[in-house]
């Protein structure tokens, strides 16, 4: 998928909302409305893909318990209220003071030469360290993290599984330290959590570590590389966050919106049903993409328009309903801190044309940039 799919998005959402694509067997949705009625229906709409279409052969092999991600109720809600008891609102916005410190740091590495790579040098490294450091992982021991989630999410297969096993030895390691002493850090609390006298078995937990260290890493990455191409588009943007930098949640909201770093998600349906006056049987592959429905003419007022200050802008970056982001307070938080201290600390920003962009090769459900070359005076 290029980095402009929008036309496509809007050509389907013109003349086929809801496609089956026959050779992979496989029905795409566009439209913002059938989209959200999709993540809004569990019981129809399942998350359950692996468990329900993977052959008994592949089910054996499998390496993890599936993470909340990739479960329905009842066992979603149970696992998810153990989450948000060590999640909290307060715990996240604790962070604050932390993150600016590592944000400065690393744009102070750079500040006197005029030039950085925002994503090597900044919207990689940020949210790995955070992640790690609310788990309770030791400084020493960053740079390991920072490989296996490079590791993990590049295509290459048998050392993606490698990465994952060493990654999930350390952190049993860790989690039985924290055990037998625990700490102030999320890897003690998820231990601590309990919900209806259950706790977190140690492979749900580790599904959820490997949850937040991939999934979450990548998406912020991509959420404050996107922000820089929207706001290099479009200078009046960053001309209006220097004189109100209030309208920075606001602009985040609509970067989310514009070009948003999960551009879909995928389902399978639990019985026959219909959608967009289409008959969709048991057991099939739907995939509502947010890209498309975030731009969808029907619910944004010219949605081709990047406007910083939009609203309502109920846009489905995060998703909606039950599996609603669990990091989504965190991932504004971390692209408030980096933005704003770049407004703050650069004169004019302007990105390198001598490099032209290219899309990130993971699966093309994630939407940013392998490079950010920007110069700034
Ligand atoms: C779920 C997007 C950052 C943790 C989701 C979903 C989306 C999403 C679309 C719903 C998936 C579905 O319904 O199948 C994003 C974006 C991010 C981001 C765009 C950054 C800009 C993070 C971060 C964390 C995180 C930083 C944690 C540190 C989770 C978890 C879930 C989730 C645990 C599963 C929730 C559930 O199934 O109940 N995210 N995410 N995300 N996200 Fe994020």
């Amino acid at each position: 998928m290029s980095l402009d799919p929008f036309p496509w998005y809007r050509s389907m959402r013109e003349s086929q909302p809801v496609y089956f694509d026959t050779e992979n067997q496989f029905w795409h949705v566009f439209k913002y409305e059938d989209a959200s009625s999709i993540l809004n229906d569990p019981a129809t709409f399942s998350s359950e893909v692996f468990q329900r279409l993977a052959t008994e052969e592949e089910k054996k092999q499998a390496t993890a318990e599936p993470s909340i991600l990739n479960l329905d109720p009842p066992r979603h809600r149970q696992l998810r209220s153990l989450v948000t008891q060590a999640f909290t609102p307060r715990t996240v916005a604790n962070l604050t003071p932390r993150i600016s410190e590592i944000v400065n740091e690393y744009l102070d590495r750079v500040i006197d030469q005029g030039r950085m790579d925002i994503i090597a040098d900044l919207a990689y490294p940020l949210p790995v360290i955070v992640i790690a450091e609310l788990l309770g992982i030791p400084t020493q021991d960053r740079d390991l993290f920072k490989h296996w989630s490079d590791t993990i999410v590049s295509l290459r297969r048998e050392e993606a599984i490698q990465a994952g096993r060493e990654m999930n030895e350390y952190l049993k390691q860790v989690t039985e330290q924290r055990r037998k002493a625990p700490r102030d850090d999320l890897i003690s609390k998820l231990l601590a959590a309990e919900v209806e006298g259950q706790k977190l078995s140690e492979g749900e937990l580790l599904s959820f570590y490997g949850l937040l260290l991939v999934a979450g890493n990548e998406t912020t990455t991509n959420l404050i590389g996107n922000a820089i191409i929207c706001f290099d588009e479009h200078p009046e943007a960053i001309e209006r966050l220097r004189a109100q930098p209030d309208l920075l949640s606001g602009a985040i909201e609509e970067v989310l919106r514009y070009r948003s770093p999960v551009q879909r998600l995928v389902r399978v349906t639990t019985t026959d049903t219909t959608l967009g006056g289409h008959k969709i049987k048991a057991g099939q592959l739907v995939s509502p993409w947010l890209g498309s429905a975030n731009r969808d003419e029907a619910q944004f007022p010219n949605p081709d328009t990047f406007d910083i200050s939009r609203a309502p802008n109920r846009h489905l970056a995060f998703g909606h309903g039950i599996h609603f982001c669990v990091g989504a307070p965190l991932s504004r938080l971390e692209a408030r801190v980096a933005l704003g201290s770049m407004l703050a600390r650069f004169g004019e920003i302007k990105r390198d044309r001598a490099h032209p962009l290219e899309r990130i090769p993971a699966a093309s459900a994630f939407f940013g940039v392998q490079k950010l070359p920007i110069t700034f005076s």
